[in-house]
């Protein structure tokens, strides 16, 4: 029989990806999702790609009740991956309350049900947002955890700490927390990728509608940073890869080979890329030109991050595999399906 993993947030960006590489390594997924930043038709792209239609429930992982009523109706599970949260980090200045009571009550409500439900593994998405401006680079999980700078930073460290407190009470199953650095593309059929609702926060997103006309031009935030060509130096790791490291930390956790009962690992590739090296990636990977022009820093921009990946890389037997060059083509074949579609 198939292993049960449930995957809150399983319709969002990341978690559509891992939905089907889980079902690719032969895990019966079931989807938790409250739909507040994704879409149900997610579903029929992931079993456009793999043939299997994934169960789903739009449920919010704040009720508790109906998270309990779920895993009954499901049976046995052997593990979560735990995405669902609020993501915005400026919407997060403006309605801290919001996002501590989402991001953190849907974490203490799957922490208590993977306990009370005899879980194996419990898998935390976390975010390289925690080491702040690191002191050197790059970064391994020995860093120094930095003061948040916004609301939502600060959920995700307080949800390693409840993760960490809670396994210190000698709970039955394991943790592995993975700190992503700046995850992107989409997969390679264009059937899911990222949905940005609004105007997009993130660079990719920005620089695949600037391309396509939806918006005038990408604002380059800062060209005197003390990087080689002034922009700010990210580690962006392609989707694909990422959700291939959650099926990694899953088998570890359901084979009961985790070293220590909570666990951490960087996910990224090892290298900085600029904003600029993006951009002209970008424009060489899909001939298409990306209007830009340089203006002022965002305020709470880190200066450069990149991950050091060796112990996912020696542990997990985990590596980012996808050229940049195909993650941005990738992007870009999935903006051209949105618009085919309609959608933007
Ligand atoms: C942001 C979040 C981080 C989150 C990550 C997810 C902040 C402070 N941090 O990180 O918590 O985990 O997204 O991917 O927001 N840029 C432009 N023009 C744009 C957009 C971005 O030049 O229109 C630049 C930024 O200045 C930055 C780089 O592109 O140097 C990447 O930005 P972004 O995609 O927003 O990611 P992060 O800031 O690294």
């Amino acid at each position: 029989m198939k292993n049960k993993i449930v995957l809150t947030g399983g319709c969002g960006f990341i978690g559509s990806h891992t939905c089907v590489e889980l079902q690719n390594a032969g895990y019966d997924v079931v989807i938790f999702d409250n739909l507040s930043n994704s879409e149900a038709s997610v579903i029929d792209g992931i079993e456009k790609i793999t043939g299997i239609r994934p169960a789903f429930y739009q449920i919010d992982c704040t009720d508790k009740g109906a998270v309990y009523q779920a895993f009954q109706q499901e049976g046995p599970i052997a593990g979560v991956v735990h995405f669902a949260a609020s993501k915005a980090v400026g919407e997060s200045v403006h309605k801290p309350i919001l996002y501590y009571r989402n991001n953190l009550t849907s974490l203490m409500n799957m922490l208590e049900a993977a306990q009370d439900f005899h879980l194996k593994g419990f898998v935390f998405s976390s975010s390289c947002t925690v080491y702040g401006e690191p002191d050197s680079v790059p970064v391994d999980e020995t860093a120094p955890i930095k003061p948040a700078t916004s609301p939502y930073g600060n959920t995700k460290q307080i949800a390693e700490e409840i993760i960490q407190d809670y396994e210190h009470t000698g709970v039955d199953f394991n943790a592995i927390i993975l700190r992503y650095f700046n995850p992107i593309g989409a997969h390679p059929s264009a059937e899911i990728g990222e949905l940005p609702r609004g105007v997009p926060q993130n660079l990719l997103p920005y620089v695949c509608q600037a391309a396509m006309g939806i918006r005038k031009e990408l604002s380059v935030f800062g060209d005197d940073y003390n990087t080689a060509d002034g922009s700010c130096v990210r580690d962006y790791i392609d989707v694909i890869d990422l959700a291939k490291a959650h099926v990694c930390a899953l088998n570890r956790m359901v084979e009961g080979k985790s070293a220590e009962k909570v666990e951490y690992y960087n996910l990224g590739t090892g290298h900085g890329v600029s904003v600029f090296e993006l951009v002209n990636t970008f424009m060489e990977a899909t001939g298409v030109k990306v209007p830009y022009k340089v203006v002022g820093r965002r305020e709470g921009d880190i200066e450069r991050i990149y991950g050091n990946p060796s112990h996912a890389n020696e542990v997990l037997g985990w590596k980012a595999a996808v050229p940049l060059k195909e993650t941005l083509a990738n992007a870009w074949r999935w903006q051209e399906k949105l618009r085919e579609k309609g959608v933007m």
